[in-house]
């Protein structure tokens, strides 16, 4: 229920400083879509991995997608410079502080341990380093940061079973379990017995879904998968049957507004379907995918969205804050806590 805050009394001149300055959840963000071009040629020379591009503007300028896979081809490449413990905790901290700055709470992190198994880095490796920097980041920033672990979705069920046996001396570690990567021809079932495993050990599940894919990909995985959250879910707007189901039961999907467009996912923010979703009644929310990649952290998705939108304000603002709070994976008091924080900030800018 919305509080009793008179939304329309804000004016929408201060939509900005409410968007920048409101508590948030980020609930899809991937530790290795962080890694800035800055930070990959320093880690390269760390590590003596010799890259393919010249500098930092060179790759940069690479970075022009015509879909999901052309992605994809260039952000695993960039990985290869993750060797040691130490990259792994400078990545995630360098993410967690622009986090903070953008008063991001909560964060609720996906890393691809396969992505560095299969290069020879232990999967400790990877998760103690994004670990220390969790850490230090509830200690130092005041942002609450756990992980989830993603299997990728291109590989079989067998790699991430094995995956899933590698991290079990890290279980405390590791809040959920995810699945991303190359996302037509791997349907959800693929993982069905994975998934009904890491539900046995507690883990919660969420599932990219909807993004490239049919809305059967979406039905597969809360069927199949018995998924907490989708990531993406856009493509839901073509099924209306499926809509309804998503409203009736408030389960959140993760959207990732330009992740959408530099994926030609949709055309423009002004024609993405979250403005659909959301009046629906659908618990949707804002977050970044790859910031690194894509224009953006998760500022910068809420600004350029509301700035494409202009029938959005200060209502939609508080809702998708609030949205973020609900489908986050802390205990009910805690979102009470930021839920209030929320509910103030936006009441003290009522005139
Ligand atoms: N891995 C990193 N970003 C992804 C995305 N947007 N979709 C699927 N897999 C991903
Ligand atoms: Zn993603």
């Amino acid at each position: 229920m919305p509080p009793p805050i008179d939304f329309d009394r804000i004016p929408r001149d201060q939509l900005p400083w409410l968007l920048r300055k409101m508590p948030k959840a980020e609930l899809h963000i991937h530790i290795e879509g962080t890694l800035e071009p800055e930070l990959i040629f320093t880690l390269a020379q760390r590590n003596g991995v010799n890259l393919a591009y010249p500098g930092v503007e060179a790759l940069r300028e690479a970075y022009a997608f015509t879909n999901l896979q052309s992605f994809l081809d260039i952000y695993y490449a960039g990985t290869s410079v993750l060797r040691q413990e130490q990259d792994f905790c400078d990545m995630a901290w360098d993410y967690l502080e622009k986090a903070a700055a953008d008063h991001v709470v909560r964060a609720e992190i996906f890393f691809d341990p396969q992505t560095h198994t299969e290069r020879g880095v232990s999967i400790g490796t990877v998760i103690r380093g994004l670990r220390r920097a969790c850490q230090r980041a509830n200690s130092e920033l005041g942002v609450s940061a756990d992980l989830i672990l993603c299997f990728l979705r291109h590989l079989s069920e067998d790699a991430a079973f094995e995956t899933l046996g590698q991290a079990l001396p890290y279980r405390e570690h590791i809040i959920g379990v995810g699945l991303d990567s190359s996302e037509i021809g791997h349907p959800p079932e693929k993982f069905a017995r994975v998934y009904a495993r890491c539900r046995e050990l507690g883990l919660n599940a969420v599932a990219h879904a909807g993004e490239e894919g049919p809305p059967a990909y979406i039905s597969g995985a809360l069927d199949m998968l018995e998924v907490q959250r989708i990531d993406h879910g856009v493509r839901s707007a073509d099924d209306p049957e499926l809509l309804q189901r998503l409203a009736a039961s408030r389960l959140p999907l993760t959207v990732c507004p330009l992740s959408n467009v530099k994926l030609r996912v949709c055309r423009t923010l002004a024609e993405h379907p979250l403005p659909a979703l959301l009046s629906a009644g659908l618990c949707a929310t804002v977050n970044s995918d790859d910031p690194a990649y894509f224009g953006g952290y998760i500022n910068d998705n809420f600004l350029a969205l509301f700035e494409a939108l202009p029938q959005w304000g200060a209502r939609e603002a508080w809702q998708l804050a609030s949205n973020s709070f609900e489908a986050s994976f802390v205990p009910p008091a805690q979102k009470a806590i930021w839920q209030a924080e929320l509910d103030r900030l936006f009441a003290a800018a009522v005139v």
